[in-house]
């Protein structure tokens, strides 16, 4: 068999913010964290700013976008500030995200079938300026035609569910979901979004979601940052690096 294209790793450092917050001090910081990753072999660097900015700070976002070599994907709410920010900061991509409970799906993604015409004018100058807008979104059919509508390049799935199940030891459901993902991830391609896919994805639960063959990028965060306490940033990042390689082969 053909093996699959090169399966982009975004590392996401919001958690890095995380350990610093906890104590108001300086450090650890995230850029020194983002850029150690690059030197890992990771393809992208992901952060969140939060509106309540519990972890990724605004002065995060900009030493991130003067001192990456590699695109910074940002995590961000559709709400008018994060716009701003958006338009002002102008990074390669732009992944909407739900922060509130009204605006989740049954699957814990973005509402986008709800708010199709809110959402449609919330990114239409994030496009106009060039930013790769991403949606993070379930499996669900109405929610990928909805995001394919409003005109995104690219549909995050949220694979939190499936690593839910995983670690509950309910392998029924486990399955069940990463089938759902696969359809969605094929029905996606179909329609021409490119398909990501995160949220909670760990050495034991990459592997599936690393071999469909739509997936083009994949978007990992807290369990790297925690992995780095073992072997550190490098190694985890090189180690999860491998399994998505074995993976598409
Ligand atoms: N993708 C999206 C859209 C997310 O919101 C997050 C969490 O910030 C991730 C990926 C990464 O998830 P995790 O930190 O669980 O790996």
């Amino acid at each position: 068999m053909k093996p699959l294209g090169h399966l982009r790793l975004g590392v996401n450092i919001d958690h890095v913010a995380t350990v610093r917050n906890a104590r108001g001090a300086p450090y650890p910081d995230p850029l020194r964290a983002a850029k150690l990753a690059e030197a890992a072999g990771a393809d992208g660097i992901t952060a969140h700013l939060r509106e309540d900015r519990r972890h990724i700070s605004d002065h995060d976002i900009e030493g991130l976008m003067a001192g990456l070599r590699v695109p910074l994907n940002l995590e961000m709410a559709a709400t008018d500030e994060m716009q701003e920010i958006a338009l002002r900061h102008r990074p390669h991509a732009a992944c909407i995200v739900p922060e509130k409970r009204e605006e989740l799906t049954t699957e814990g993604g973005l509402d986008v079938a709800g708010a199709e015409a809110r959402l449609g004018r919330f990114i239409a100058p994030l496009r106009e300026a060039g930013i790769r807008v991403s949606l993070f979104i379930g499996h669900e059919r109405a929610q990928i035609e909805a995001a394919a509508r409003i005109g995104a390049a690219v549909v995050e799935l949220h694979t939190g569910a499936y690593c839910d199940f995983h670690y509950a030891g309910e392998t029924d459901k486990r399955d069940d979901e990463l089938a759902r993902l696969a359809e969605g991830a094929a029905l996606a391609a179909s329609l021409g979004l490119e398909v990501h896919a995160g949220h909670g994805l760990t050495y034991e639960t990459v592997g599936p979601v690393a071999a469909f063959p739509e997936v083009k990028e994949l978007n990992i965060g807290h369990f790297l940052i925690g992995e780095a306490i073992f072997r550190g940033l490098e190694g985890a990042i090189r180690e999860m690096r491998r399994l998505m390689d074995e993976a598409r082969t």
